[in-house]
């Protein structure tokens, strides 16, 4: 039976691929798509997710918009990473399917509280806003979650938007510190693990040379978002950070990693949303994260690119 899963997003072209990945993958259903305000704000992220269900000839995914604003912090974008659009790179069709009349946290609670415990993965792609809404006004279905799984924080990466914090737990940190303190069972992906994911010439050329829309699609977004993180970096490509997410669920064993105490920080503005990851196990503290540290890279670009052929 596929596992049942709920992809919270912000999309963002790394986004975008994570959804085709799981739209790909028949061990996976896709329930429902809840976006939040992140890369760009939420009408932007609300339809860049119906631009990438059609790409992907899934126009029955039901998508929902969630919330507009960090929980408690002004709402920061990263447009200068993804562009005005949030999917920049090449121009798709507006969508014609519709956005759901009910709200991304309605969404979750209300599925959660349907279906039997354990039965649902969440995979948040971006700030964990909606999330933390729904863990807040309905704390029952925390029990009801099987696990989650997620790209954010950072330990030996340290930070991107900020030098100490990674983008999707400095947006909203204070959601952040709700889910890493729920008791939920959590992978995450960090910068740790993302920033091994690279493109590399070869790589953008594989998904170019399948032929077809969604290949070229995707290679055309990497391109683009691929020459800032070039120039930040130094490095031969860029890092498809979300799709490490929907590839754990497919194939775990390409990763490696430590279940340590993460600490979200929520304090200091110099090091607002930086996750403290005990990767020493020198804190004394109770394990609440499965954290990953190493991907096997080649193993999840074969994976990546098989399951968009077939898109
Ligand atoms: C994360 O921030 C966003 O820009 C990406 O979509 C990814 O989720 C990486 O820090
Ligand atoms: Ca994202």
């Amino acid at each position: 039976m596929a596992r049942k899963i709920i992809i919270d997003t912000d999309p963002g072209q790394d986004d975008a691929v994570a959804i085709l990945l799981a739209l790909a993958s028949p061990e996976l259903e896709v329930l429902g798509i809840t976006c939040v305000a992140g890369n760009v704000p939420l009408p932007l992220t609300s339809k860049n997710a119906r631009v990438v269900c059609e790409l992907a000839g899934r126009p029955d995914t039901p998508v929902f918009a969630g919330c507009e604003r960090p929980l408690e912090r002004p709402l920061v974008t990263a447009e200068h990473v993804h562009g005005k659009t949030g999917l920049d790179g090449i121009t798709l069709p507006e969508p014609g399917m519709p956005l759901q009349d009910t709200h991304a946290v309605d969404f979750l609670i209300e599925t959660l509280r349907s279906l039997p415990p354990g039965s649902v993965t969440l995979c948040p792609l971006g700030p964990l806003t909606n999330i933390a809404t729904a863990l807040t006004r309905a704390p029952d279905i925390a029990g009801k979650i099987a696990e989650i799984v997620l790209m954010g924080g950072a330990y030996f990466e340290v930070g991107n938007v900020t030098p100490a914090a990674e983008f999707n737990i400095h947006v909203d940190p204070q959601a952040a510190e709700i889910v890493f303190r729920s008791g939920i069972p959590l992978v995450v992906m960090p910068l740790d693990v993302t920033h091994k994911a690279l493109t590399t010439r070869a790589r953008v050329e594989a998904f170019r040379n399948l032929g077809t829309p969604v290949g070229h699609a995707v290679a055309s977004w990497t391109d683009f978002f691929e020459r800032f993180d070039m120039a930040k970096y130094g490095s031969e490509g860029a890092p498809l950070h979300d799709p490490c997410v929907i590839a754990y669920l497919l194939k775990p064993d390409l990763f490696a990693g430590r279940h340590i105490n993460v600490e979200i920080e929520t304090v200091s503005e110099l090091t607002m949303g930086m996750t403290v990851a005990d990767w020493w196990r020198v804190s004394g503290r109770a394990p609440n994260a499965m954290f990953m540290g190493d991907l096997d890279a080649d193993g999840f670009y074969a994976l990546l690119t098989e399951r968009i052929a077939r898109l």
